[in-house]
Protein backbone atom coordinates (compact mmCIF):
# COMPACT_ATOMS: atom_id res chain seq x y z
CA UNK A 1 0.00 0.00 0.00
CA UNK A 2 1.22 3.44 -0.76
CA UNK A 3 1.97 6.23 1.62
CA UNK A 4 -0.83 7.57 4.06
CA UNK A 5 -2.24 11.13 3.21
CA UNK A 6 -1.63 13.20 5.81
CA UNK A 7 -4.22 15.54 7.05
CA UNK A 8 -3.43 19.45 8.80
CA UNK A 9 -7.71 20.54 10.00
CA UNK A 10 -8.09 24.26 10.82
CA UNK A 11 -11.09 24.54 12.58
CA UNK A 12 -12.82 22.05 14.62
CA UNK A 13 -16.31 23.14 14.91
CA UNK A 14 -19.67 20.77 14.62
CA UNK A 15 -17.61 19.77 10.75
CA UNK A 16 -14.20 19.42 11.68
CA UNK A 17 -15.50 17.47 14.40
CA UNK A 18 -16.88 15.06 11.99
CA UNK A 19 -14.25 14.58 10.18
CA UNK A 20 -12.02 13.63 12.76
CA UNK A 21 -14.85 11.09 13.70
CA UNK A 22 -14.88 9.58 9.73
CA UNK A 23 -10.92 9.46 9.73
CA UNK A 24 -10.54 7.64 13.25
CA UNK A 25 -13.89 5.49 13.48
CA UNK A 26 -13.76 4.41 9.25
CA UNK A 27 -9.94 4.21 8.80
CA UNK A 28 -10.28 0.46 7.84
CA UNK A 29 -13.23 1.71 5.00
CA UNK A 30 -11.25 4.82 4.13
CA UNK A 31 -8.05 2.91 3.48
CA UNK A 32 -9.85 0.33 1.38
CA UNK A 33 -11.50 2.81 -0.91
CA UNK A 34 -8.29 5.21 -0.85
CA UNK A 35 -5.66 2.29 -1.70
CA UNK A 36 -3.56 3.81 1.55
CA UNK A 37 -4.66 5.11 4.55
CA UNK A 38 -5.71 8.39 5.97
CA UNK A 39 -4.12 10.31 9.02
CA UNK A 40 -4.06 13.32 10.71
CA UNK A 41 -0.71 15.03 11.40
CA UNK A 42 -2.08 18.09 13.14
CA UNK A 43 -5.08 19.77 13.61
CA UNK A 44 -5.95 23.71 14.67
CA UNK A 45 -8.80 25.73 16.29
CA UNK A 46 -9.59 29.03 18.10
CA UNK A 47 -9.78 27.26 21.44
CA UNK A 48 -7.58 23.99 22.49
CA UNK A 49 -9.12 23.08 25.47
CA UNK A 50 -12.01 22.51 25.05
CA UNK A 51 -14.60 18.95 25.27
CA UNK A 52 -15.13 18.27 21.56
CA UNK A 53 -16.57 14.58 21.88
CA UNK A 54 -13.95 13.38 20.68
CA UNK A 55 -10.08 13.60 21.59
CA UNK A 56 -8.04 15.26 19.32
CA UNK A 57 -4.67 14.59 21.98
CA UNK A 58 -2.84 12.40 19.15
CA UNK A 59 -2.51 15.52 17.10
CA UNK A 60 -0.06 17.86 16.75
CA UNK A 61 -1.75 21.45 17.78
CA UNK A 62 -0.50 24.45 15.95
CA UNK A 63 -2.57 27.98 17.00
CA UNK A 64 -1.74 29.36 13.57
CA UNK A 65 -3.74 27.86 11.11
CA UNK A 66 -1.05 29.02 8.45
CA UNK A 67 1.68 27.44 10.43
CA UNK A 68 -0.33 24.38 10.13
CA UNK A 69 -0.99 24.18 6.51
CA UNK A 70 2.71 24.39 5.22
CA UNK A 71 3.72 22.10 7.44
CA UNK A 72 6.01 19.14 6.07
CA UNK A 73 3.94 16.33 7.21
CA UNK A 74 0.68 17.69 5.92
CA UNK A 75 -0.37 17.13 2.57
CA UNK A 76 -3.98 18.07 2.54
CA UNK A 77 -4.93 21.13 4.43
CA UNK A 78 -8.42 20.63 5.49
CA UNK A 79 -9.91 24.58 5.93
CA UNK A 80 -12.94 24.12 7.82
CA UNK A 81 -12.33 27.94 9.37
CA UNK A 82 -15.31 29.84 7.45
CA UNK A 83 -14.81 33.17 6.68
CA UNK A 84 -14.43 35.08 3.08
CA UNK A 85 -11.43 36.35 4.04
CA UNK A 86 -9.04 36.34 6.89
CA UNK A 87 -7.39 32.99 8.20
CA UNK A 88 -8.95 31.19 6.37
CA UNK A 89 -7.89 32.72 2.94
CA UNK A 90 -4.46 33.22 4.12
CA UNK A 91 -4.37 29.84 5.25
CA UNK A 92 -5.24 28.19 1.85
CA UNK A 93 -3.02 30.47 -0.15
CA UNK A 94 -0.26 29.66 2.16
CA UNK A 95 -1.08 25.85 1.59
CA UNK A 96 -1.20 26.11 -2.13
CA UNK A 97 2.19 28.10 -1.89
CA UNK A 98 4.00 25.35 -0.17
CA UNK A 99 2.03 22.64 -2.58
CA UNK A 100 -0.48 21.37 -0.66
CA UNK A 101 -3.71 20.04 -1.21
CA UNK A 102 -6.68 22.28 -0.15
CA UNK A 103 -10.04 20.60 0.76
CA UNK A 104 -12.83 23.52 1.93
CA UNK A 105 -16.22 23.77 3.13
CA UNK A 106 -15.87 27.42 2.87
CA UNK A 107 -18.68 28.87 0.37
CA UNK A 108 -18.39 32.82 1.57
CA UNK A 109 -14.13 32.12 0.24
CA UNK A 110 -14.73 30.39 -3.02
CA UNK A 111 -17.51 32.79 -4.06
CA UNK A 112 -15.77 35.73 -3.78
CA UNK A 113 -12.08 34.44 -4.45
CA UNK A 114 -12.23 30.78 -5.87
CA UNK A 115 -11.28 32.10 -9.34
CA UNK A 116 -7.85 33.21 -8.24
CA UNK A 117 -7.41 30.38 -5.58
CA UNK A 118 -8.40 27.89 -8.05
CA UNK A 119 -5.60 29.46 -10.68
CA UNK A 120 -3.17 29.49 -8.26
CA UNK A 121 -3.88 25.64 -7.23
CA UNK A 122 -3.60 24.92 -10.91
CA UNK A 123 -0.20 26.86 -11.18
CA UNK A 124 1.35 24.70 -8.08
CA UNK A 125 -0.23 21.65 -9.39
CA UNK A 126 -2.65 20.98 -6.32
CA UNK A 127 -6.35 20.22 -5.81
CA UNK A 128 -8.69 22.27 -4.60
CA UNK A 129 -11.62 20.72 -3.57
CA UNK A 130 -15.21 21.77 -2.19
CA UNK A 131 -17.69 19.80 -2.35
CA UNK A 132 -19.27 20.19 1.65
CA UNK A 133 -19.48 24.25 0.26
CA UNK A 134 -22.42 23.52 -1.06
CA UNK A 135 -25.82 21.84 -0.18
CA UNK A 136 -23.77 19.92 2.95
CA UNK A 137 -24.08 16.50 2.11
CA UNK A 138 -25.42 16.09 -1.41
CA UNK A 139 -22.98 15.22 -3.60
CA UNK A 140 -23.42 18.00 -6.03
CA UNK A 141 -20.57 19.43 -7.07
CA UNK A 142 -19.45 16.11 -8.34
CA UNK A 143 -22.62 15.37 -10.27
CA UNK A 144 -21.60 18.45 -12.14
CA UNK A 145 -17.98 18.12 -13.01
CA UNK A 146 -18.30 14.66 -13.31
CA UNK A 147 -21.33 12.69 -13.58
CA UNK A 148 -22.81 15.40 -15.88
CA UNK A 149 -19.49 16.32 -18.03
CA UNK A 150 -20.86 15.41 -21.51
CA UNK A 151 -24.37 18.04 -20.76
CA UNK A 152 -24.68 21.48 -21.86
CA UNK A 153 -26.66 22.33 -18.70
CA UNK A 154 -29.58 24.29 -19.34
CA UNK A 155 -30.45 25.23 -15.87
CA UNK A 156 -29.81 24.78 -12.36
CA UNK A 157 -31.82 25.46 -9.43
CA UNK A 158 -31.99 24.91 -6.00
CA UNK A 159 -33.09 24.85 -2.55
CA UNK A 160 -29.70 24.95 -0.68
CA UNK A 161 -30.77 27.33 2.37
CA UNK A 162 -32.23 24.52 4.96
CA UNK A 163 -32.97 27.57 7.82
CA UNK A 164 -34.81 29.24 4.81
CA UNK A 165 -36.66 26.26 3.87
CA UNK A 166 -37.36 25.28 7.60
CA UNK A 167 -38.73 29.13 8.01
CA UNK A 168 -40.59 29.14 5.14
CA UNK A 169 -42.52 25.12 5.96
CA UNK A 170 -42.92 25.96 9.73
CA UNK A 171 -45.06 29.30 8.61
CA UNK A 172 -46.93 27.07 5.93
CA UNK A 173 -47.83 24.00 8.89
CA UNK A 174 -48.11 26.51 11.82
CA UNK A 175 -50.28 29.69 10.37
CA UNK A 176 -47.24 31.88 12.48
CA UNK A 177 -45.92 34.88 11.21
CA UNK A 178 -42.24 35.37 10.04
CA UNK A 179 -41.35 37.23 12.61
CA UNK A 180 -42.49 34.59 15.01
CA UNK A 181 -40.80 31.48 13.12
CA UNK A 182 -37.35 33.47 12.59
CA UNK A 183 -37.40 33.97 16.84
CA UNK A 184 -38.15 29.75 16.45
CA UNK A 185 -35.43 28.93 14.38
CA UNK A 186 -32.98 31.14 16.79
CA UNK A 187 -33.78 29.36 19.68
CA UNK A 188 -33.60 25.95 17.79
CA UNK A 189 -30.01 27.45 16.79
CA UNK A 190 -30.49 26.82 13.22
CA UNK A 191 -29.31 30.48 12.09
CA UNK A 192 -26.32 31.61 11.22
CA UNK A 193 -24.00 33.89 13.31
CA UNK A 194 -25.08 36.55 11.47
CA UNK A 195 -28.12 35.85 10.32
CA UNK A 196 -28.92 37.95 7.01
CA UNK A 197 -26.24 35.11 5.59
CA UNK A 198 -29.07 32.79 5.73
CA UNK A 199 -32.41 34.79 5.72
CA UNK A 200 -30.90 37.24 3.57
CA UNK A 201 -30.03 34.56 1.10
CA UNK A 202 -26.47 35.00 1.28
CA UNK A 203 -25.37 31.95 2.44
CA UNK A 204 -27.52 30.22 -0.53
CA UNK A 205 -26.25 32.94 -2.72
CA UNK A 206 -22.77 32.02 -2.40
CA UNK A 207 -23.72 28.21 -3.52
CA UNK A 208 -25.59 29.43 -6.64
CA UNK A 209 -22.30 31.20 -8.20
CA UNK A 210 -19.97 28.03 -7.06
CA UNK A 211 -22.73 25.85 -8.97
CA UNK A 212 -23.07 28.14 -12.01
CA UNK A 213 -19.29 28.67 -12.90
CA UNK A 214 -19.23 24.85 -13.25
CA UNK A 215 -22.58 24.62 -15.19
CA UNK A 216 -21.19 27.01 -17.37
CA UNK A 217 -17.59 27.94 -17.67
CA UNK A 218 -17.60 31.23 -16.27
CA UNK A 219 -15.50 32.65 -13.18
CA UNK A 220 -17.26 32.56 -10.24
CA UNK A 221 -19.60 35.88 -9.93
CA UNK A 222 -21.12 36.11 -6.67
CA UNK A 223 -21.49 40.11 -7.59
CA UNK A 224 -23.61 39.10 -10.32
CA UNK A 225 -26.65 37.06 -8.70
CA UNK A 226 -29.74 38.80 -8.39
CA UNK A 227 -30.30 38.53 -4.48
CA UNK A 228 -33.16 38.68 -2.31
CA UNK A 229 -33.96 37.26 1.09
CA UNK A 230 -37.10 35.57 2.70
CA UNK A 231 -38.10 38.58 5.46
CA UNK A 232 -40.81 39.95 3.20
CA UNK A 233 -42.48 36.51 2.86
CA UNK A 234 -45.68 37.03 5.07
CA UNK A 235 -47.98 34.51 6.21
CA UNK A 236 -50.78 35.57 3.66
CA UNK A 237 -48.31 35.11 0.84
CA UNK A 238 -47.75 31.39 1.78
CA UNK A 239 -51.83 30.78 2.46
CA UNK A 240 -52.57 32.40 -0.78
CA UNK A 241 -49.92 30.63 -2.88
CA UNK A 242 -51.26 27.33 -1.20
CA UNK A 243 -54.68 28.89 -2.37
CA UNK A 244 -53.54 28.93 -6.10
CA UNK A 245 -51.33 25.54 -5.95
CA UNK A 246 -47.98 26.64 -4.90
CA UNK A 247 -45.43 26.65 -2.36
CA UNK A 248 -42.85 29.68 -1.45
CA UNK A 249 -39.11 28.65 -1.64
CA UNK A 250 -36.09 30.61 -1.64
CA UNK A 251 -35.01 29.05 -4.81
CA UNK A 252 -31.74 29.43 -6.20
CA UNK A 253 -31.85 29.51 -10.30
CA UNK A 254 -28.83 30.23 -13.04
CA UNK A 255 -29.26 29.70 -16.24
CA UNK A 256 -26.89 30.90 -19.40
CA UNK A 257 -28.85 33.23 -21.81
CA UNK A 258 -28.24 35.34 -24.87
CA UNK A 259 -28.35 38.07 -22.52
CA UNK A 260 -25.96 36.71 -20.24
CA UNK A 261 -25.55 34.82 -17.01
CA UNK A 262 -28.56 34.69 -14.98
CA UNK A 263 -27.63 34.16 -11.62
CA UNK A 264 -31.21 34.74 -9.01
CA UNK A 265 -31.63 33.68 -5.34
CA UNK A 266 -35.23 34.91 -4.38
CA UNK A 267 -38.52 33.73 -2.73
CA UNK A 268 -40.38 32.27 -6.17
CA UNK A 269 -43.29 30.12 -6.33
CA UNK A 270 -42.90 26.63 -7.63
CA UNK A 271 -46.04 24.06 -7.96
CA UNK A 272 -46.80 21.82 -4.73
CA UNK A 273 -46.76 19.23 -6.23
CA UNK A 274 -43.56 19.39 -7.98
CA UNK A 275 -40.69 17.98 -6.12
CA UNK A 276 -39.38 21.20 -4.83
CA UNK A 277 -43.06 22.38 -3.57
CA UNK A 278 -42.63 19.24 -1.63
CA UNK A 279 -39.39 19.79 -0.24
CA UNK A 280 -40.26 20.37 3.84
CA UNK A 281 -37.79 21.58 6.66
CA UNK A 282 -34.08 21.81 6.71
CA UNK A 283 -33.30 19.51 3.51
CA UNK A 284 -32.15 21.01 0.72
CA UNK A 285 -32.55 20.27 -3.05
CA UNK A 286 -30.91 21.02 -6.33
CA UNK A 287 -32.21 20.17 -9.66
CA UNK A 288 -29.66 20.04 -12.61
CA UNK A 289 -30.67 20.49 -16.45
CA UNK A 290 -28.50 18.46 -18.81
CA UNK A 291 -29.49 18.91 -22.92
CA UNK A 292 -28.57 14.91 -22.90
CA UNK A 293 -29.67 13.29 -18.93
CA UNK A 294 -32.44 15.98 -18.84
CA UNK A 295 -33.50 16.61 -15.45
CA UNK A 296 -31.89 15.13 -12.22
CA UNK A 297 -32.81 16.09 -9.00
CA UNK A 298 -30.60 15.37 -5.97
CA UNK A 299 -32.10 15.42 -2.31
CA UNK A 300 -30.77 15.67 1.13
CA UNK A 301 -29.05 17.28 4.14
CA UNK A 302 -27.71 20.49 3.16
CA UNK A 303 -26.05 20.68 6.62
CA UNK A 304 -24.71 18.86 9.80
CA UNK A 305 -21.60 17.12 10.91
CA UNK A 306 -22.06 13.91 9.33
CA UNK A 307 -23.42 14.98 6.01
CA UNK A 308 -21.22 17.45 5.60
CA UNK A 309 -18.06 15.46 7.10
CA UNK A 310 -19.10 12.64 4.26
CA UNK A 311 -18.74 15.59 1.48
CA UNK A 312 -15.40 16.92 2.70
CA UNK A 313 -14.17 13.42 2.86
CA UNK A 314 -15.32 12.12 -0.42
CA UNK A 315 -12.68 15.17 -1.58
CA UNK A 316 -10.23 13.99 0.72
CA UNK A 317 -10.43 10.32 -0.55
CA UNK A 318 -10.66 11.10 -4.62
CA UNK A 319 -7.00 12.75 -3.26
CA UNK A 320 -5.66 9.72 -1.96
CA UNK A 321 -7.18 7.72 -5.12
CA UNK A 322 -4.84 10.07 -7.12
CA UNK A 323 -7.97 11.46 -8.86
CA UNK A 324 -7.80 14.95 -10.26
CA UNK A 325 -10.17 17.29 -11.32
CA UNK A 326 -10.20 20.77 -11.95
CA UNK A 327 -12.08 23.17 -9.01
CA UNK A 328 -14.45 24.79 -11.47
CA UNK A 329 -15.06 21.39 -13.85
CA UNK A 330 -12.35 22.94 -16.14
CA UNK A 331 -8.53 24.46 -16.31
CA UNK A 332 -9.62 27.62 -14.36
CA UNK A 333 -7.24 29.67 -17.24
CA UNK A 334 -9.95 28.41 -19.41
CA UNK A 335 -12.94 29.96 -17.26
CA UNK A 336 -14.83 32.98 -19.24
CA UNK A 337 -15.56 36.44 -16.83
CA UNK A 338 -19.01 35.91 -16.43
CA UNK A 339 -21.10 38.36 -18.35
CA UNK A 340 -24.23 38.95 -16.32
CA UNK A 341 -27.71 39.38 -17.57
CA UNK A 342 -29.33 42.63 -18.46
CA UNK A 343 -32.73 41.74 -17.22
CA UNK A 344 -34.37 38.52 -16.27
CA UNK A 345 -35.81 35.70 -18.52
CA UNK A 346 -39.85 35.96 -18.13
CA UNK A 347 -41.86 33.63 -16.28
CA UNK A 348 -45.31 33.82 -14.87
CA UNK A 349 -45.81 36.39 -12.19
CA UNK A 350 -47.67 35.84 -8.61
CA UNK A 351 -49.00 39.32 -7.79
CA UNK A 352 -50.88 40.22 -4.78
CA UNK A 353 -52.55 43.24 -3.64
CA UNK A 354 -55.34 45.02 -1.20
CA UNK A 355 -58.21 47.24 -2.93
CA UNK A 356 -60.35 49.47 -1.82
CA UNK A 357 -64.13 48.40 -1.77
CA UNK A 358 -65.07 50.93 -4.66
CA UNK A 359 -67.04 50.47 -8.24
CA UNK A 360 -64.27 49.59 -11.10
CA UNK A 361 -61.10 48.81 -8.68
CA UNK A 362 -60.37 45.40 -10.09
CA UNK A 363 -61.34 46.81 -13.64
CA UNK A 364 -58.79 49.08 -13.62
CA UNK A 365 -56.07 46.81 -12.29
CA UNK A 366 -56.73 44.59 -14.96
CA UNK A 367 -56.74 47.63 -17.56
CA UNK A 368 -53.11 48.83 -15.88
CA UNK A 369 -51.77 45.23 -16.48
CA UNK A 370 -53.36 44.87 -20.02
CA UNK A 371 -51.66 48.33 -21.12
CA UNK A 372 -48.43 47.26 -20.34
CA UNK A 373 -48.91 43.99 -22.13
CA UNK A 374 -49.05 41.54 -19.09
CA UNK A 375 -51.71 38.83 -19.61
CA UNK A 376 -53.87 37.57 -17.17
CA UNK A 377 -53.92 33.69 -16.61
CA UNK A 378 -56.00 33.36 -13.19
CA UNK A 379 -57.26 35.94 -10.80
CA UNK A 380 -58.78 35.37 -7.22
CA UNK A 381 -60.58 38.10 -5.13
CA UNK A 382 -61.05 37.24 -1.66
CA UNK A 383 -63.76 38.88 0.75
CA UNK A 384 -63.83 42.43 2.15
CA UNK A 385 -61.82 42.31 5.28
CA UNK A 386 -61.38 46.21 7.09
CA UNK A 387 -62.84 47.66 3.59
CA UNK A 388 -60.09 46.09 1.93
CA UNK A 389 -60.51 42.56 -0.30
CA UNK A 390 -57.29 40.58 -0.79
CA UNK A 391 -56.58 40.17 -4.67
CA UNK A 392 -54.69 37.71 -6.25
CA UNK A 393 -52.80 37.44 -9.84
CA UNK A 394 -51.36 34.71 -11.52
CA UNK A 395 -49.66 36.47 -15.14
CA UNK A 396 -48.70 34.17 -17.97
CA UNK A 397 -45.11 34.89 -18.64
CA UNK A 398 -44.36 38.12 -18.42
CA UNK A 399 -40.88 40.45 -19.10
CA UNK A 400 -39.41 41.73 -16.24
CA UNK A 401 -39.77 45.18 -17.76
CA UNK A 402 -43.79 44.92 -18.26
CA UNK A 403 -44.30 43.88 -15.17
CA UNK A 404 -42.22 47.28 -13.49
CA UNK A 405 -43.64 49.03 -15.74
CA UNK A 406 -47.40 47.39 -14.59
CA UNK A 407 -46.57 47.94 -10.96
CA UNK A 408 -45.25 51.92 -11.37
CA UNK A 409 -48.94 51.95 -12.98
CA UNK A 410 -50.19 50.40 -10.42
CA UNK A 411 -49.12 52.56 -7.84
CA UNK A 412 -50.66 55.66 -9.20
CA UNK A 413 -54.26 53.90 -8.85
CA UNK A 414 -56.43 55.24 -6.24
CA UNK A 415 -57.95 51.96 -5.25
CA UNK A 416 -54.74 50.13 -3.83
CA UNK A 417 -54.79 50.26 -0.33
CA UNK A 418 -50.92 49.08 -0.04
CA UNK A 419 -48.52 48.24 -2.35
CA UNK A 420 -48.62 44.91 -4.36
CA UNK A 421 -46.41 42.02 -3.72
CA UNK A 422 -44.69 40.48 -7.18
CA UNK A 423 -43.27 37.06 -6.92
CA UNK A 424 -41.80 35.10 -9.56
CA UNK A 425 -43.21 31.30 -10.50
CA UNK A 426 -40.44 28.77 -11.49
CA UNK A 427 -41.81 26.09 -13.99
CA UNK A 428 -40.20 22.87 -12.39
N1 LIG B 1 -26.85 27.95 7.27
C1 LIG B 1 -26.87 27.02 6.20
C2 LIG B 1 -28.27 26.44 6.07
C3 LIG B 1 -25.90 25.87 6.35
O1 LIG B 1 -29.15 26.76 6.85
O2 LIG B 1 -28.48 25.69 5.14
C4 LIG B 1 -24.53 26.24 5.95
O3 LIG B 1 -24.45 26.78 4.69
Amino acid sequence: MSSPLRLGIAGLGTVGIGVVRNVRQKAQLLAARSGRSIEISAVSARTRDKDRGVSIASYDWEDDPVTLATRDDVDVFVELMGGSDGPAKAATEAAIAAGKHVVTANKAMLALHGHDLALASEAAGVALRFEAAVAGGIPVVKALTEGLAANEITRVMGVMNGTCNYILTRMQSSGLPYDDVFEEANQLGYLEADPSLDVGGIDAGHKLSLLASIAFGTQVDFGGVALEGIEKVTIDDIRQADDMGYRIKLLGVARMTARGLEQRMSPCLVPKKSPLGQLDGGTNMVVLEGDEAEQIVLRGPGAGMGPTASAVMADVIDIARGFRVSTFGRPATSLEAASPASTATAVPYYLRMALHDKPGALAKVATVLGDAGVSIDRMRQYRHKDATAPVLIVTHKTAPAALEDALAAMSRLEVLASAPVALRIESV
